[in-house]
């Protein structure tokens, strides 16, 4: 059993937890006994192969007071903004990026307020990622979520949430992020007026932390500082929607009690969230800088060793110290494809247009890095004194494969028609001589 933390979380990654809301819900020493107490139904909620190798083994045995399969059925609800399409407009080599999408005027909860930007692979590949941005201003009302397709990981950019689960409560806040794994019910609350973030919709293996190699055994994100609830259940009844979403499209069912009316749960399968202001970010202090890879706080590993399906890398706040070094992110081109996205503060690659809320895609092999007057003023710094960067939090969400834009991020009037034009001021310094 693992330690509980005093503020109602369990700490650590994807341990074996263990955890009940009332006293002796979990069986002693084994999973579904012929009645479970206090009349509890016993369920398994599996996340991987029941034969996946014990190291990345996830499964979770839960104790409600109904089952899962208790519901209507589910009838297909009309397309809308959030989906799995990501074939509708050719993928596009040019670099773009977006406003911030505008907080909605009418009534609109995350499920509602999910926008899809763009993706690749899909759901029935069990490999790729989707790639959304919610705004927000209402809670979910008398409606549950999971996703068959693929676990969420929420990056807020704007205002608290409370993530209901089967599993617990897991409330976060801006520079929190949270996972919850595919097929797990929550409700997403709003404790602020309105919410906007990111969501990678994650379709290929589970998010892990990294292996460190010669950074040694602490570093990068630290396992202690991953939270899991603890149980907590609703027993309410009364007509309700429990909405799926399955193979890239939204069904819903009418249910008529919570579904999260789990008393206790043990396993390692769970929501779980992570502060990134506890990342131990580390660089050079020398000379150069390393890899963006340095900056990696989970990835979804691919069937290739060391190429991810997904990396969740973050630029967080850091001191830069090298010497005869140009300080910022260097120009360049990748295989890898990267969707960025900017929580607050000032990214440092970009002098303007890159702002809180907003987003761009470079793809493979297109070329990016510092603008003209970043690079300009860059270029000529006195490195004699170290720089510290404060007050700032980007995220890359960095897939193997193109992302495609999706038709409606390509006409998004938020899309920047001038994005290629911070790079034109350029100056030509060399002069053959
Ligand atoms: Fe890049």
């Amino acid at each position: 059993m693992s330690e509980k933390a005093s503020n109602g979380f369990q700490t650590g990654f994807a341990n074996e937890f263990a955890t009940e809301a009332m006293p002796g819900v979990l069986p002693e020493g084994q999973n579904s006994p012929q009645r479970a107490a206090h009349g509890l139904y016993a369920e398994q909620l599996s996340g991987t192969a029941f034969t996946a190798p014990r190291h990345s083994n996830r499964r979770s045995w839960l104790y409600r007071i109904r089952p899962a399969a208790m519901h209507h059925p589910f009838e297909a609800m009309p397309a809308g903004r959030f989906h799995n399409r990501f074939g509708e407009a050719p993928a596009n080599p040019n670099q773009l990026r977006w406003d911030p999408l505008p907080l909605p005027s009418t009534p609109t909860d995350f499920i509602d307020g999910l926008v899809t930007m763009a993706g690749n692979g899909g759901p029935g590949e069990q490999s790729g990622v989707g790639i959304h941005l919610y705004a927000a201003n209402r809670s979910m009302e008398g409606r549950y979520f999971y996703n068959a397709d693929g676990e969420l990981l929420i990056v807020p950019q704007l205002g608290r949430l409370r993530l209901a689960t089967e599993f617990g409560i897991v409330e976060i806040e801006p520079l929190e992020v949270a996972v919850i794994p595919r097929g797990v019910r929550f409700r997403v609350e709003l404790l602020d007026e309105s919410a906007r973030g990111y969501v990678a919709e994650n379709f290929g293996a589970l998010l892990r932390l990294p292996d460190l190699g010669p950074i040694g055994s602490n570093g990068l994100a630290n396992p202690r500082d991953f939270l899991t609830p603890v149980a907590a259940y609703e027993d309410i009844e009364g007509n309700f929607e429990l909405i799926a979403k399955f193979q890239g499209d939204l069904w819903r069912a009418k249910i008529d009690h919570s579904p999260l009316d789990v008393v206790g749960w043990h396993g390692n399968y769970a929501p779980y969230k992570y502060d990134l202001r506890r990342f131990n970010t580390i660089g050079s202090i020398s000379y150069d800088h390393p890899d963006p890879s340095i900056f990696l706080v989970l990835h979804s590993p691919s069937d290739t060793p060391g190429v991810s399906n997904m990396d969740f890398v973050i630029f967080p706040p850091r001191w830069l110290v090298a010497q005869n070094t140009f300080r910022p992110p260097w120009f360049h081109r990748n295989i890898a494809s990267e969707f960025m996205g900017l929580i607050t503060g000032a990214y440092d690659a970009k002098a303007e247009g890159f702002v809180p809320g907003g987003a761009s895609l470079h793809n493979c092999m297109s070329g990016h890095g510092p603008d003209a007057a970043t690079y300009e003023k860059a270029s000529t710094r006195d490195l004699s004194q170290p720089d510290l960067i404060t007050g700032t939090m980007a995220f890359m969400f960095e897939t193997r494969r193109v992302i495609h834009p999706t038709r409606q991020a390509l006409e998004a009037k938020e899309l920047q028609g001038n994005y290629y034009e911070c790079w034109q001021g350029i100056q030509k310094h060399f002069t053959g001589k």
